[in-house]
């Protein structure tokens, strides 16, 4: 039987640390890739990847040939929930014995959670082993989406109040991933994943201050305004309400809840937020 690992989404912000740390661990993922040169570099890093690209249905069921397990990632685009069944269908077809879903923090009401909901539905109905991944808000958003007024303007913008949000580190969701997909005991489970503490992004911002050795301000900003700036970065407009709803929800003080999976599934403590922006801190200079 095959033991191959498939990690899709390997060049974001979770399937990349999926794929150092199984490489580290001594395992050679398959990795789906879009674009040549990023294979190469994945490649040279001791990864085999694989061509696939979802809007390219040809190639998706070559590069599920011989698989045994699926990180399983789904793009934030508004056709997710139609492409990740199209994943299930491909892994089915490949008799695939375990999926680990990158999902998200499961929350009442929002069209991100449900989206998610029915992309585990998909999975569970398929009858493939699954473990789902459901993560809060990245710590590393920080360091992508709001790294450029971050640099430009010592400032980020968001409509999310003061409620408090237990971000979490992509680093602590793969670790997760990869012990669901190289050790026994985690088929069939939810795992809902936080960091250690709730943070609101004033006191993002003030951990950002005080580590960078400059003054971070967080600008809590009418969400009409973050609409705005959404369109005129060319987001679709699904996507442009999902994250609305998503930082109404923060606001909301919905995101709070501390998880212990972290610790209970890997062993060790959750990167505090002060370690992420220390550890990130060229991105932000
Ligand atoms: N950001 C958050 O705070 C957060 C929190 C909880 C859950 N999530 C969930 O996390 C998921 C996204 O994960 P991520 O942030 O790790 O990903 P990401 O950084 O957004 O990267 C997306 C990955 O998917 C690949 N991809 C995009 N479109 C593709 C296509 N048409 N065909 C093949 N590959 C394609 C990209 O490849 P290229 O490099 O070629 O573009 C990249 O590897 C979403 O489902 C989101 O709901 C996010």
């Amino acid at each position: 039987m095959s033991n191959t690992i498939f990690v899709t989404g390997a060049t974001g912000n979770v399937g990349s640390q999926v794929v150092q740390q199984l490489i580290a661990s001594g395992i050679t993922p398959r990795v789906a890739v879009r674009s040549l040169n990023k294979a190469e570099s994945l490649q040279k890093a001791g990864a085999e990847p694989v061509e696939m690209d979802l809007d390219r249905l040809e190639t998706i069921q070559p590069a599920f040939t011989g698989v045994d397990k699926v990180f399983l990632v789904s793009p934030f685009v508004p056709n997710m929930v139609e492409l990740t069944a199209i994943l299930v269908k491909a892994a089915k077809q490949a008799n695939v014995r375990h999926i680990v879903k990158l999902s998200a923090l499961a929350q009442p009401g929002i069209a991100l959670s449900k989206w998610h909901e029915e992309m585990e539905n998909a999975i569970a109905f398929s009858g493939i082993p699954f473990t789902f991944l459901r993560p809060n808000g990245f710590m590393q958003n920080f360091a992508t989406a709001m790294a450029e007024t971050i640099k430009a303007d010592n400032a980020f913008y968001l409509n999310a109040g003061e409620g408090k949000v237990s971000f979490v580190d992509t680093r602590d969701i793969a670790s997760v991933a990869v012990a669901a997909l190289t050790t026994s005991g985690h088929e069939g489970q939810s795992y809902t994943i936080t960091g250690s503490e709730a943070l609101s992004h004033s006191q993002a911002a003030a951990i950002l201050s005080q580590v960078l050795g400059r003054t971070i301000n967080y600008v809590d900003v009418p969400e009409d305004a973050v609409r705005q700036g959404m369109q005129g970065a060319g987001m679709p407009e699904p996507t442009v309400n999902a994250l609305l709803e998503l930082y109404a929800s923060y606001k909301a003080r919905q995101a709070a809840a501390v998880s212990p999976v972290v610790e209970q599934v890997t062993g060790k403590q959750p990167i505090s937020f002060e370690q992420f922006v220390k550890d990130y801190a060229e991105v932000w200079k």
